[in-house]
């Protein structure tokens, strides 16, 4: 919380995106069985796997279990996560009556999201709780394409060809996503991250055109509740400046840019979040710990930085490597 506030710090701290998740087998034991979304909305599961990564690595945050489609499953929009796929989405928003079918999401609609945060505060103590949300962007680009895609076309053809169309579809989910990101630092969470995964496939001036202006209104509307807010997209180097722009205290940062460069393209008054390679914890320990030191190195001309990697776990990685990475951090 004072790295996110560019305060002083006794270290560097450290967590890691996809920290709960397929690389612990302690996590693969309680999924057992049971299928993401079920997971998701079940509170005693939330807390458990949320607590894995904290009690195995002495992670400085917990990041809560969820997914960034829940708060659309929850108003009623039929999808589901498909193991190996992502999620998939049964009826594509395509026009204005699909647009219609997304009704706006209230508390009620997330019990489970709720309960679990509650319960989560409790048992982490001193350790922060990080919640989370999917940015329209990435959000609308599950909802227009049905699933996971590559060159995110008819989410393009629907931003250039259907600007009216395409303005009302982020106001919608940004309206969605501000109040799931409310409810959970109402119940509790510590600071809020906002994963605009897949926007780095937008032109820096078509992000000011068509993106901006909902990451900002749902910034601008997290800003009385004075927590730290985190904002990371991967493939963004040319969007730095941008993502800083609407009005995150924290910019993520992939493993492309390295972090002294994105101090600079970032500015003044904004700490930094990353960004090793997660592809790096497959290497050797040796690199590991090269390529880590080199992180921190650049990471220290930020005015704050959170070390985390430039994107989520990989599946394959050996959770020790992990706790090594941590120690490391931890006494550097
Ligand atoms: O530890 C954490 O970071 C918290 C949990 C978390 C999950 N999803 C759990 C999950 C978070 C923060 C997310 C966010 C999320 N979900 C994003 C944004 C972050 C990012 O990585 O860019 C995106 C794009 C999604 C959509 C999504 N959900 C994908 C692409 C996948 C992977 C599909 C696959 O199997 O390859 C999911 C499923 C998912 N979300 C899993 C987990 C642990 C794996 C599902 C499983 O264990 O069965």
């Amino acid at each position: 919380m004072r790295a996110c506030r560019r305060q002083e710090v006794p270290h560097t701290p450290v967590w890691y995106m996809r920290q709960a998740g397929r690389s612990l087998p302690e996590y693969l034991k309680v999924r057992e069985g049971v299928p993401m979304l079920t997971a998701c909305a079940t509170p005693d599961l939330i807390v458990e796997i949320t607590m894995q990564p904290v009690r195995r690595y002495g992670v400085d945050a917990a990041i809560f279990f969820s997914d960034i489609v829940v708060p659309l499953k929850a108003i009623g929009v039929d999808l589901d996560i498909k193991p190996g796929v992502g999620p998939v989405v049964a009826d594509p928003i395509r026009d204005r009556a699909g647009l219609d079918a997304l009704r706006p999401l209230e508390p009620g609609d997330v019990p489970y999201v709720t309960e679990a945060i509650e319960a989560l505060v409790g048992e982490l103590g001193d350790t922060p709780l990080i919640g989370f949300a999917g940015a329209p962007f990435t959000l609308g680009s599950y909802l227009i394409e049905g699933g996971p895609s590559k060159n995110h076309d008819r989410t393009k053809a629907m931003m250039y060809g259907e600007p009216e169309l395409w303005h009302a579809l982020m106001d919608r989910l940004a309206g969605i996503v501000l109040e799931h990101l409310r409810l959970q630092i109402a119940a509790g969470a510590s600071a809020v991250q906002l994963f605009d995964s897949w926007v780095g496939a937008v032109a820096a001036e078509d992000y000011r055109e068509f993106v901006l202006p909902h990451t900002r209104r749902i910034f601008a509307g997290l800003e009385e509740l004075g927590v730290p807010r985190i904002h990371f997209g991967v493939g963004t180097g040319e969007l730095l400046g941008l993502l800083g722009e609407s009005g995150a205290d924290v910019v993520g940062v992939d493993w492309r840019v390295p972090l002294d460069e994105a101090a600079r393209r970032v500015g003044p008054g904004k700490a930094l979040q990353g960004n090793l390679d997660p592809a790096i914890l497959l290497a050797p320990w040796e690199v590991v710990e090269r390529k880590a030191r080199e992180v921190l190195r650049r990471g220290a001309a930020a005015e704050g930085h959170v070390f985390n990697l430039g994107h989520g776990v990989l599946p394959s990685t050996d959770p020790d490597q992990l706790k090594r990475l941590t120690d490391l951090i931890h006494t550097s």
